[in-house]
């Protein structure tokens, strides 16, 4: 049912994936949708009624910056209803190699970037009452052999969103983190193609030891993108936790990532391991 007062929602990423379904999702809904995109090619791609692309890089203060403007200007004096932090990037490869260019990159935009646009818009959150909705994962729960610098900023994310939460919650923001499993997007492919070329760094001996490491990687990926549920079905979580008159702190998307965020509480560590190790085809 679209509601009959537009208000303005962010969402960072997308070009692509969650972010795209996200998008035309709340835009049916009658949200006007600042879509925040990196390249024009992207914003030509996704411009349509209520949705309104942006150029914004999350690691580029003055893409932020000019975003917090359009959303205090916007002519119509549309509150902001929510800002989607969503962006990221997976960088995935065996800790003792994975080059600390790569380590940094994965914060900066998968963390700092995400802090970066809250802060950018904290202000006009604080006028509207506002949402902060961050895209988590999985991976923000349960650190597989593989993806642990994908994880660290995830699990890093988890961190600041209870933080923020609990420092917010009395100026009327309402923090919510998203905790999506395999989703059939093209993060896959892109940590897949990142993993090959960090697997060319190698030297010899950690080949040796890590070549079916990222073999094991490399499928997992693919059987997230293959397996994984759709994007639009992360979108209506992420529709939900907007609308909810009362909504929860977190929200799962997908039964992978309802089985596993409760697994992890109750399992021991050596039983996870073996698990983990034991789905990878690592033991
Ligand atoms: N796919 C999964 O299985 C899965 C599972 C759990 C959580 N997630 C999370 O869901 C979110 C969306 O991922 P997705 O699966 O939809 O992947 P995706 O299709 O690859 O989308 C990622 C989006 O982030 C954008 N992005 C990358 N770097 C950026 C930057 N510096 N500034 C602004 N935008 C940037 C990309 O834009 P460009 O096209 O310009 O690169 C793209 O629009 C991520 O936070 C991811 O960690 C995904």
């Amino acid at each position: 049912m679209p509601i009959k007062t537009q208000a303005l929602v962010v969402v960072t990423g997308t070009s692509s994936g969650i972010g795209r379904a996200t998008a035309e999702q709340l835009a049916a809904e009658g949200f006007h949708v600042l879509a925040g995109v990196r390249r024009q090619e992207d914003a030509d791609k996704i411009k349509r009624e209520n949705i309104e692309p942006v150029i914004v890089d999350v690691t580029n203060i003055e893409t932020l910056k000019a975003l917090a403007e359009r959303v205090v200007q916007d002519p119509l004096g549309r509150p902001l209803r929510a800002v989607v932090n969503n962006a990221g990037i997976a960088v995935n490869a065996p800790l003792e190699m994975v080059p600390l260019d790569e380590f940094r990159r994965q914060i900066e935009v998968s963390v700092i970037g995400q802090v970066a646009v809250i802060q950018a818009l904290t202000p006009a959150l604080l006028n509207s009452g506002g949402r902060v909705v961050n895209i988590g994962s999985v991976g923000g729960k349960i650190s597989m052999p593989g993806f642990g610098i994908y994880s660290a900023a995830k699990f890093a994310m988890e961190a600041i969103n209870d933080s923020l939460r609990r420092e917010m919650s009395s100026f009327g923001i309402k923090v919510i983190m998203i905790t999506p499993g395999g989703v059939s997007t093209g993060l896959s492919e892109q940590g897949i193609t990142t993993a090959e070329r960090l697997a060319k760094l190698m030297t010899p001996d950690q080949h040796r030891r890590h070549d079916r490491l990222f073999d094991s990687v490399k499928a997992q990926a693919e059987t997230w993108a293959k397996d994984g549920i759709r994007p639009e079905k992360v979108a209506a979580v992420i529709s939900r936790a907007i609308h909810d008159r009362n909504p929860r702190t977190r929200y799962t998307a997908g039964r992978d990532s309802a089985l596993l965020t409760r697994l992890v509480r109750i399992l021991p560590d050596k039983l996870l391991d073996r698990m983990l190790r034991s789905q990878m085809k690592l033991q």
